[in-house]
């Protein structure tokens, strides 16, 4: 059998070195044409100079994931709550870079989330069952924003796990009770929302 070509963008995925320490993994050497755009548990996203592209490189524990998201987007690329995959190696994905902000990001800076964002995120989600999927993982890091308040899903591998995933409707449940209340904060504080985050891990 023939061996694939090297690609661009697998060339790209092999110069970036991760260093580990004590599990949690650094990015130690990158291309200059990267730029890291996010850091996830099981990998580093880079925004790629000159191209609206992401290059998603999975640290080595979890590099068999990177197949499992793929095959995820293949299931979805007809909508656009989802990035385009354009390629995908034993470690890697390339897909759209969304410009925008995680909703994450949204409720640090004080950019509102609308009701409309959370009824994209409903949309998008029974469409990826539609196409088979069951969708799980569905946190702040995953929801971005654009600009122009189209709401985009990104990191799938999990939607392809069997186990029911209660995240969502939890955070959708917060959103609505608490969100539009008064003694909600404007900003809220990356500790409280890590802190909450790991208290609602830890009761899962
Ligand atoms: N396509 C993208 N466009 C813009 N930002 C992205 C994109 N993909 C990932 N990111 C950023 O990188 C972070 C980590 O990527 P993610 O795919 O969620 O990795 P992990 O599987 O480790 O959680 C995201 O939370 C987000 O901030
Ligand atoms: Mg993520």
């Amino acid at each position: 059998m023939m061996p694939n070509p090297i690609t661009l963008y697998h060339s790209y995925a092999k110069t970036v070195v991760f260093q580990e320490d004590k599990s949690t993994y650094h990015v130690k050497a990158h291309h200059p044409d990267l730029t890291i755009c996010g850091v996830g548990r099981s990998a580093t996203a880079f925004k790629l100079k000159g191209e609206p592209l992401v290059l998603k490189v999975f640290y080595p524990p979890y590099e068999n994931i990177a197949e499992q998201e793929q095959h995820n987007y293949r299931k979805v690329k007809d909508s656009s709550y989802y990035p385009t995959l354009y390629e995908s190696g034993s470690n890697y994905l390339v897909i759209d870079h969304i410009d925008g902000h995680t909703f994450f990001q949204c409720l640090e800076e004080g950019i509102p989330i609308l009701p409309d964002y959370v009824q994209q995120v409903d949309h998008a989600l029974s469409y990826a069952k539609k196409k088979g999927l069951n969708p799980s993982d569905i946190h702040l890091h995953n929801l971005l924003v654009t600009k122009d308040d189209r709401v985009h899903i990104i990191d799938i591998a999990r939607f392809s796990q069997t186990k029911t995933c209660y995240q969502w409707n939890d955070l959708k449940a917060g959103y609505y009770k608490h969100y539009h209340k008064a003694y909600f904060p404007s900003k809220v504080p990356t500790w409280m929302m890590n802190l909450v985050a790991s208290i609602y891990r830890r009761v899962q």
